[in-house]
């Protein structure tokens, strides 16, 4: 299997201030063989970083759209759409597993490079909240919405309620109803939120985070995904994070914000990641939640470094950037395996 990529020239190149750019298209289905250019850049910009595995089609999009000289806001914003539309991803938008009474609740943020942002929780009926946290960014005076007031606003601009619960989700539902124990399982086949970062070829970040939440929470519950700070902090001058994971542990550790201000006093990304994941496993070690605790982070600083780190194992995450690699997963280093 060849990683190596094509590269594409196109009018829209000069403007991205590009002569080199590579297709996003996952490295997997590139032809093997293809003669690899030298990046104009430094190999690193655009580069879009995404958690687990459906990050790949969501990359592959956010790709297309810096390609075609969308902002990075928009570039976010049409690449976490694609699990939320995807009935088949059960932990974000529509299909998502719903709360123990049966309801699917979404909770999103979005997050530029001006610190600007925008966010909904305990949103229902809406496929894609991560258009309407942009919305909230755009359009009002506030950081977010929720509830009620989050779906009231999203019906003023024009989106349609619909059904979120899918036949399966149903099904899965009914199923857990027999027992009814709450033992939430993030790993690689039921993760949990898409996170989004992305540095663009004039070195600007952006970044965004939209989920489902845990299944079987209670009905009003909102984890971090939509907290700023918590799933997604970003600061243009630093770099930017976000998280997967237990939202309760993330919030309780201002996870996102950490990780940033980690690298703010020179930590790697990679550095910034695990400390903030150490210290949630310091702070959790005899607690109820450490049963089923699982939390990841994602981070990329200015420089374009990036890394993904997770408490436990199976956390993958991701990336896209301007070098001949190919969209690609890459599994994160972890501090214990799923025994521990
Ligand atoms: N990380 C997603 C949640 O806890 O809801």
């Amino acid at each position: 299997m060849s990683h190596r990529r094509d590269f594409i020239k196109t009018a829209a190149l000069g403007t991205l201030g590009l002569s080199t750019v590579y297709s996003c298209k996952q490295a997997a289905n590139e032809p093997s063989g293809t003669p690899v250019p030298v990046s104009s850049l430094t190999g690193k910009v655009p580069l879009v970083i995404s958690t687990w595995n459906f990050g790949l089609a969501a990359n592959e999009v956010a790709w297309e759209v810096l390609m075609s000289g969308g902002s990075g806001l928009d570039a976010v914003e049409a690449g976490v759409r694609v699990p939320e539309g995807d009935p088949k991803e059960r932990s974000v938008g529509y299909g998502g597993l719903p709360d123990r009474e049966g309801n699917v609740t979404l909770d999103a943020c979005i997050m530029d490079k001006n610190s600007d942002c925008g966010a909904v929780s305990f949103i229902q009926g809406i496929k894609h909240p991560i258009s309407v946290a942009r919305k909230v960014l755009e359009d009002t005076p506030h950081v977010m919405l929720s509830g009620k007031g989050a779906l009231d606003f999203a019906l003023s601009k024009g989106f349609v309620k619909e059904n979120l619960l899918t036949p399966e989700s149903e099904k899965d539902w009914k199923a857990w109803l027999e027992k009814s124990k709450y033992n939430p399982v993030i790993n690689i086949e039921n993760h949990d939120t898409i996170s989004m970062l992305i540095l663009d070829s004039s070195g600007d970040l952006w970044g965004a985070c939209t989920t489902s939440g845990m299944a079987w929470k209670m009905h009003g519950r909102v984890g971090d995904s939509p907290i700023i700070g918590a799933g997604l902090f970003l600061d243009n001058e630093v770099g930017a994070a976000a998280a997967t994971g237990l939202g309760e542990a993330i919030i309780r550790t201002a996870g996102a914000a950490m990780v940033v201000e980690l690298m703010r006093h020179g930590r790697s990304p990679l550095e910034a990641c695990k400390e903030v994941v150490d210290r949630i496993h310091k702070k959790h070690v005899g607690h109820p939640d450490m049963e089923y605790l699982q939390t990841g982070f994602i981070a990329v600083n200015k420089q374009g470094d990036y890394a993904g780190y997770s408490l436990r194992s199976g956390f993958n995450y991701a990336v896209c950037d301007n070098t001949e690699k190919g969209n690609r997963l890459e599994d994160a280093p972890f501090k214990m395996a799923w025994s521990s």
